[in-house]
């Protein structure tokens, strides 16, 4: 694409890092949305920048972001924003934690960013063009089975009783290599496309968590869709996003999951 989407996204990406990174190594000062729904002064610094930068570049693009700074606009372009993915490993001095940063068109995703700026590692992805990390082209793995893969997934900071999830983490944790639990769903995905995870899964997360993380991944080969095998539709209740070979063998078994555990809902 030549519009300078993503080079855009990039720029951005990397200069919402830096305020994070300088975040990080300050005292924080943290609030609540909800029981342990945490924000913190690094979440807004980091959205206050990237809208207003967005709306500089791109002044007839719609913004949806996650503290709420965006605004909708006529328009085919909308950018999906989570300005600091991981704020509870954030506030707790846990360095696991990005900024996501992804454009649809049309509902379609055409490029994509998640940046990890404590490590330095910034994975992008543009339609048709492949995913990187750090400039070098990256691609899922290779694991061929359940038995073999090493898995993540995450649990909501929202309505956290409600949440199925424990069955299915015991039910992955038994069936696999182990399932991680690293609490920034952007950068879990990020894994999975540059091969460090073999697959993950999450119920309930939001557009802005996995724009970026679904684009990468299927443009480093894997493959993404809810546990029905029916695609992924951002905001939907449920994301299966692995490297495509384990991908109908975990569908199968969150499927057996479900249903032994009579968990209609999911
Ligand atoms: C959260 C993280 C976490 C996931 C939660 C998300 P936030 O986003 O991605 O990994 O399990 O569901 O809400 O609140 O840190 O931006
Ligand atoms: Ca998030
Ligand atoms: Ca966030």
């Amino acid at each position: 694409m030549s519009e300078g989407y993503l080079e855009a996204a990039v720029e951005v990406a990397r200069e919402a890092g830096a305020i994070l990174r300088g975040e990080f190594d300050r005292p924080r000062q943290i609030s609540y949305k909800g029981e342990v729904d945490i924000v913190t002064q690094a979440d807004k610094r980091s959205e206050e920048l990237i809208v207003r930068r967005l709306n500089e570049l791109f002044p007839g693009h719609s913004i949806a972001a996650e503290e709420g700074t965006g605004s909708e606009k006529e328009s085919d372009f909308r950018w999906h924003v989570d300005p600091l993915d991981g704020t509870t490993n954030f506030a707790h001095g846990y360095p696991c934690f990005c900024v996501s940063i992804a454009l649809a068109k049309r509902d379609q995703l055409v490029a994509g960013v998640v940046h990890d700026p404590f490590h330095d590692e910034l994975f992008a992805a543009e339609l048709g063009k492949g995913a990187t990390l750090n400039g070098r082209s990256i691609h899922v793995s290779t694991a061929s089975t359940l038995a073999t893969s090493l898995l993540c997934t995450g649990f909501p900071v929202q309505n956290r009783q409600l949440s199925p999830n424990l069955q299915f983490y015991g039910e992955f944790t038994m069936r696999s290599h182990g399932v991680r639990r690293d609490g920034s769903a952007a950068l879990d995905l990020a894994y999975v496309a540059a091969g460090r995870f073999d697959g993950f899964w999450e119920f309930g997360l939001k557009k802005w968590d996995t724009a970026a993380g679904v684009l990468l991944i299927e443009e480093a080969g894997g493959k993404v869709s809810d546990f029905y095998g029916a695609p992924y539709t951002l905001g939907g209740p449920v994301i299966l996003a692995t490297n495509g070979l384990i991908h109908e063998e975990m569908r199968a078994a969150a499927v057996e999951t479900r249903e032994r555990v009579s968990l209609r809902t999911v």
